[in-house]
Parts: structure tokens; sequence; C-alpha cells
């Protein structure tokens, strides 16, 4: 693809081979992007760049990298670092563990950890030196609505979509004056193929959402630059009630002794 010489935005989306980023891809080439889709699987890769750009007139590079491996996590950040134009980066790529945290094994949890949390923060650090170039840069954050509920998954996986949530909330406060946006998008149960790759039915889950309906739901916080998006949160107040809770109880942190009930 002609990254240099192209007048259209340039995107890189991870886990774009299918699910949600492989929506996101087709959003966003509808949107006039060009596009750099990542993931594992080169051969699907290739054929959804084919058609997205044979159907919406854009160039989109496919580029194979498994996120948990540091050789081909260094490859992609190197493309990054070589390519400036990119003016939105959207973390995507991310696996659940089959199982529950006593039966996973040490390297699974070890990988998903590498996925959903060190690619996401290294990808981030090393766009964002191209991404304030443009007056429009951007990084969109998957979490999941599980950073808020620590009850209901398994726990590496939750605190990992935690990590994503606390991570991009503190950058948009690091680099509030950076001109860069900065959305963490949390879906609920959303029809993809993560459930059955992690031995899950999900027809044995109520509410589940279709990956377009999440998808363009996520792009109309982004248009609004919404700092969190919860498409399936009805009532917004509820999430302002408890980003506010949470405000207030911040202010309660710095005491130089500790609370009478611990004495
Ligand atoms: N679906 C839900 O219910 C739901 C709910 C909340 C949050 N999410 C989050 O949404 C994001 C997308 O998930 P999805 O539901 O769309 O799942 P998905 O259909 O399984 O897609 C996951 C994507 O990540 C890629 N990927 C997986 N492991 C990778 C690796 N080691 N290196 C590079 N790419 C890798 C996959 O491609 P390859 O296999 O080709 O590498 C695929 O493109 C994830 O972060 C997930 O945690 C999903």
């Amino acid at each position: 693809m002609s990254q240099s010489t192209s007048s259209k935005p340039l995107a890189l989306i991870t886990g774009a081979s299918t699910g949600i980023g492989a929506t996101y891809a087709d959003r966003l080439a509808k949107r006039g992007y060009d596009l750099i889709l990542v993931a594992r699987d080169g051969a699907k890769l290739e054929q959804l760049a084919a058609k997205l750009s044979s159907e919406n007139g854009v160039s989109v590079r496919a580029f194979r990298a498994d996120l948990t491996d540091a050789a081909s996590l260094k490859s992609l950040e190197t493309l990054i670092r070589d390519t400036p134009q990119i003016s939105l980066l959207v973390n995507n790529a991310g696996s659940i563990l089959p199982g529950g945290f006593k039966d996973s094994d040490v390297e699974d949890i070890d990988n998903l950890i590498r996925l959903n949390v060190t690619s996401l923060a290294r990808l981030s650090r090393v766009a964002l030196d191209g991404l304030k170039t443009h007056k429009d840069g951007a990084i969109i954050n998957i979490a999941s609505v599980l950073a808020l509920a620590a009850e209901i998954s398994d726990p590496v996986y939750t605190a990992s979509k935690a990590f994503v949530l606390t991570f991009t909330q503190s950058l948009q406060v690091e680099l509030a004056n950076s001109g860069l946006y900065f959305q963490v998008v949390l879906p609920a149960a959303t029809r993809t193929d993560i459930w059955a790759k992690g031995g899950k039915n999900i027809e044995e889950v109520p509410g589940v959402m279709e990956v377009d309906e999440l998808v363009d739901a996520a792009l109309v916080g982004f248009d609004k630059k919404e700092p969190v998006t919860i498409p399936p949160l009805q009532d917004e107040n509820k999430w302002f009630a408890l980003d506010n809770a949470r405000q207030a109880l911040r202010m309660e942190f710095l005491q130089s002794h500790a609370a009478p009930r611990y004495k």
C-alpha cells in the first residue's frame, strides 16, 4: 500500500481477522480509512484486506503477528514507529482462558496477560509519537464490562480488562493536553468466536449483543469523544454515579494516619 502518498487517514487494528476487530475494519474502511490489519491468521487477514479495499477503494495491508510472541510484537512496533501516518490505533486483540483460574496452565495465563495487557500498553506507547503529529490522533482500547464485575468471570481475564480501563483513564489524565483522544470501550457479551475459542457456549449466555450493533454504538461514542463507552448500559447516569463515587473516595486517601478501625 502507498501509505506515504495516500491522503486518507490510516488506522491500525489489532485482532482484525474476526469479530469486533474485523467489524471495526469494515466500518473504518467505509469511513475512508486506509488500514493495517493485525492478527495471527494471515490468510483471513489477506481475504478481508482484499474485500475491504475493493469495496471501499482504500488501501488495506495485512500484517501477521502473534502479539504473545516478543519478536513478533517487536516487528509490529517497528512497523508502527516507521509509519507515523497512523492516526488511529485500535487495540482490540484479546482472548479468554478456557476454564477458571485453578484449572489454567501458567503458560496460558502468561500468554493472556501478554496479549490483553502487555501488547496493548507497548503498542500504545510506541504509537504515541506518531499519533501526536495528527490533529485527530486517537487510541481506542477494547476492555469489557468485566472490568467492573470481578465476580463474574475468570480472575486473569477480568483483571486484564480492569487494566485496560484504568490504563486508558490514566492516559486521559496524563495526556490531557496532548491533543490526543483516548476511548475505552466496554462491551458486554457480544456474538463472536471468542466464546467458542474459550470453550464456552454463547447460547447459554443471556443478553448477547450482535457484533455490528456493538461496533456501531462504540463508534457513536467515538464520534462524541466519550472517554468511556459502554454500549449495553441503558442508563448512563449509573456510570456517572459510580465514577463520581470513585472520585469522592479518592479524595479520602491522603491521610497521615490509619483509620480508627485499624487501631
Ligand atoms: N465477544 C465478547 O463477548 C467480548 C466482550 C467484551 C470484550 N471483548 C473483547 O473484544 C476484543 C475482541 O474480541 P472478539 O470478541 O472479537 O473475539 P474474537 O472474534 O476471538 O477476535 C479476537 C481477535 O484477536 C486476534 N488474536 C487472538 N490472539 C492473538 C494473538 N496472540 N496475536 C494477535 N492477534 C490475536 C484474533 O485473530 P487470530 O486468531 O487470527 O490471531 C482475532 O482477530 C477482545 O479484546 C475481547 O476481550 C469481547
